[in-house]
């Protein structure tokens, strides 16, 4: 039985004070589907109340420590080696239309560095969380990447740029061939589930393009922990500045990425 550090015990603690008002909010949207004025402003305030939560839950467990939060920006604490980085909700839309598919996550960087992540998808009560060094868990049980060889058996996460974020045609130029070679592609709508989906071997392989900070840092970990890579697409580390990711477990992370090169920079792979 995993037995958690202290640290994550902050974070899970938070987490879930969170996820109880988030969860009702999350009822509440599917009566609004129908209104006139649609769940929009309800949700953005769902999303607010459940950063503040967050923030001052962390706060007083680590009076110290920084924030990197999606809605509240940047802010310095007296600490300055550590900063938590927070999504309150990974995966709106979802929320949004009703689709019990969404999360909190939160990371803490020491230094530059990520070394504890937690994902917390509420409605299915999961919480995959890792240490930097110590493994990556989902509730009480370790996790593994999977063990598929394959690409023709493997089952491949997206996300996909939509109204004016992103490069679409860059974006789409990838899909096609990861469609072929693969035995799927899902794009479920929360880039931090879809990396704790690696982790816990759910998925095969990730791959999106321009995503922030608070989606994928406490992710990344995850897979890491898990024995999986986490790159950016040329197989870099600028994951948290471009925004670029590419995971997948240790058998895959080669030919999906050659793939993806490949087809954005034909010539370049040999
Ligand atoms: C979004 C989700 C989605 C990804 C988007 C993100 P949000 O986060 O992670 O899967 O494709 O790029 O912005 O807006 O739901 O916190
Ligand atoms: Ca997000
Ligand atoms: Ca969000």
């Amino acid at each position: 039985m995993a037995v958690r550090s202290a640290l994550m015990n902050v974070m899970a603690g938070a987490a879930l004070k969170a996820a109880r008002g988030l969860i009702r909010d999350f009822g509440e949207v599917e009566q609004l589907q129908v209104s006139i004025k649609g769940p929009g402003d309800f949700v953005s305030s769902a999303d607010l109340k459940a950063e503040k939560i967050l923030k001052t839950e962390l706060a007083k467990a680590r009076p110290g420590f920084g924030f990197v939060l999606e809605e509240g920006g940047i802010s310095e604490g007296s600490d300055k080696s550590h900063r938590w980085i927070v999504d309150p909700l990974d995966g709106t839309t979802n929320f949004l239309h009703g689709i019990p598919h969404w999360a909190i996550s939160i990371a803490l960087e020491r230094d530059g560095e990520i070394i504890a992540g937690l994902v917390y998808e509420p409605v299915r009560d999961e919480a995959f969380w890792a240490e930097k060094g110590i493994g990556a868990y989902l509730n009480d049980r370790r996790l593994r990447v999977s063990a598929r060889r394959q690409m023709g058996e493997a089952l491949i996460g997206t996300g996909m740029p939509f109204r004016d974020k992103g490069d679409h045609q860059r974006y789409l130029k990838t899909l096609a061939p990861v469609m072929s070679a693969t035995s799927g592609v899902r794009r479920q709508g929360s880039a931090a589930l879809d990396l704790a989906y690696v982790a816990a071997g759910r998925l095969d392989g990730f791959w999106e393009f321009g995503l922030q900070v608070w989606d994928i840092a406490a992710g990344i970990l995850l897979v890491r922990e898990a024995g999986g890579y986490v790159t950016d697409i040329a197989g870099g580390h600028t994951m948290l500045t471009s925004g670029d990711v590419l995971a997948a477990n240790d058998h895959l992370h080669l030919p999906l990425g050659r793939l993806l090169k490949q087809t954005l920079n034909p010539g370049s792979v040999t």
